[in-house]
């Protein structure tokens, strides 16, 4: 199947799957510093490979939705990965 830039449902669910990714990616990262009891390192270091791994993948979709429509496309991702001002 090929992504069509052009229709604007694309553009909303490359936001959406960024902003998932961003928050995967944040939550594994918050995972990692909090790895308590038995085997505690171990479950660092894997949520440390997990939210590293998704790096690369968020910097390569991003840059994708920012090539097809423009840098404005992925502050709305900022939307499902930042607290409520009300929070
Ligand atoms: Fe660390």
């Amino acid at each position: 199947m090929r992504m069509e830039p052009s229709n604007p449902v694309n553009r909303s669910l490359l936001t959406q799957l960024l902003g998932i990714l961003r928050a995967i990616h944040w939550s594994h990262w918050t995972s990692h510093w909090q790895a308590r009891g038995n085997p505690s390192y171990s479950d660092h270091l894997l949520f440390e490979r997990l939210y590293k791994n998704l790096e690369e993948e968020i910097d390569t979709l991003a840059e994708k939705i920012v090539s097809y429509y423009g840098a404005e496309a992925v502050a709305a991702c900022l939307l499902y990965t930042s607290p409520s001002p009300r929070d």
